[in-house]
């Protein structure tokens, strides 16, 4: 009887674009969804996109079906993108050329993460995944629908906005051998705040002694430090320790969705580095069986941007250039907001220390349901605000907003 079904709650993210849309304030501002805006609030295409849509609007002359987990190209430009990265990462490259990485175009980062959370359902002895407490709101979900049992590991010191790295490596070290452990690449999302080379050799070193399956999550590859190829420190950690037989295999969940603008087209991968070749073969052949029967095959027009892009020298340098602008106004904004927060009732040098599309700015739920009711300031209820909704017409009155917020 269908008049039992309750009513969900809106999304905790994507439910705080819906409220803004509705809101007739003239100074409304959405802080919620990482999505980018440019200095006049409104969603752009990145000029390389746009030229590479332009190429393919006069050549592409079919419409086919691609494969089950995309066709070859993209599969093997993601591949060399990510873990060969210009041939700067020895050990990613001889891993691709040992047929040890086998990638799939996925449905962006949420459809990646839903596939290998089924996949390792299936065939991973483990349910457990351990996510950092917080994480983004939709991995709990993700994983949960999928069978797995998320369970958090400590990562943010609440009470002084910073990393809690005691806690997080005694967490990692309590967790049960085998375990599944979520790992955000950089920017972590929401809080910002990434783990130093050092620190992440640290807890690499208790991961492997657990014998603990990584599963990286990277949706802001290039956004830490304007460049996608200084932001897998990460990944090329975990290259060295298979490589070196101190970790047997991992999986990475990737999307373009950031890092080219390509939200809505929904591209992304997954890859899973593998023991062998053979192992391979069979891996990839049970990710076919998987996806078929969900989505059949991914979608088309993100995954040939992606491909015109990386096969055009000068489209692919007009691409980093491109993000690098991106990342630049965020850092801007943010050094902009920071000035003009009053310090003398709170310290804000976290935001100093975070990094990518978001300040995890440590106001109270309360206090962000204050900057909605009062000033049509719209963020996501743990105080995470994307920056990307901040700009120079904006930014005096969102700092006099939090100011006024935090002294009543
Ligand atoms: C976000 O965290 O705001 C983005 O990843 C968008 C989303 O799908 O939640």
């Amino acid at each position: 009887n269908w008049n039992q079904i309750p009513t969900a709650p809106p999304d905790k993210i994507l439910g705080i674009s819906e409220a803004y849309v509705k809101d007739s304030n003239s100074q409304k501002i959405n802080l919620g969804v990482g999505a980018y805006r440019d200095n006049n609030g409104k969603p752009i295409i990145f000029p390389s996109v746009k030229k590479a849509e332009g190429i393919l609007l006069e050549k592409e002359s079919e419409k086919e079906y691609t494969g089950i987990i995309g066709n070859k190209n993209y599969q093997s430009i993601v591949r060399d993108f990510i873990f060969n990265n210009s041939n700067k990462d020895a050990n990613g490259a001889k891993l691709i050329k040992e047929d040890r990485i086998v990638t799939a175009q996925t449905i962006s980062g949420t459809g990646s993460l839903r596939v290998i959370a089924e996949f390792l359902n299936r065939f991973y002895d483990s349910k457990t995944i351990k996510v950092p407490k917080p994480t983004w709101a939709n991995h709990v979900a993700v994983f949960t629908d999928a069978g797995l049992q998320p369970e958090f590991y400590n990562y943010y010191d609440v009470e002084n906005n910073s990393l809690d790295y005691e806690n997080l490596k005694k967490s990692i070290e309590s967790t049960p051998n085998g375990s599944i452990v979520l790992l955000h690449a950089c920017c972590h999302n929401p809080t910002g705040m990434d783990l130093s080379n050092e620190e992440w050799d640290e807890v690499l070193q208790i991961i492997t002694k657990k014998n603990l399956f990584p599963l990286v999550d990277m949706a802001y590859q290039g956004f830490a430090l304007g460049n996608p190829y200084k932001d897998i420190e990460l990944i090329r950690k975990l290259n060295q320790l298979v490589v070196n037989d101190e970790l047997k295999s991992y999986a990475l969940c990737q999307s373009f969705a950031k890092n080219m603008g390509l939200y809505g087209e929904r591209i992304g991968s997954i890859s899973i580095v593998t023991e062998s070749s053979e192992q391979s073969v069979a891996i990839e052949s049970q990710l076919k069986k998987l996806i078929r029967p969900i989505y059949s095959n991914p979608p088309i027009h993100g995954s040939k941007i992606v491909e015109t892009i990386f096969s055009n020298e000068n489209l692919y340098n007009s691409w980093l250039n491109d993000l690098d602008q991106v990342v630049g106004r965020l850092n801007k904004v943010r050094d902009q907001l920071y000035q003009k927060l009053d310090k003398s009732n709170y310290n804000w040098d976290h935001l100093t220390k975070q990094r990518g599309m978001f300040i995890y700015t440590g106001l109270s739920k309360d206090q962000v349901i204050k900057l909605r009711n009062d000033y049509s300031i719209y963020a996501t209820e743990d105080g995470r605000f994307s920056i990307s909704g901040v700009n120079e017409n904006n930014v005096d009155y969102l700092a006099n907003a939090i100011n006024e917020v935090i002294k009543s």
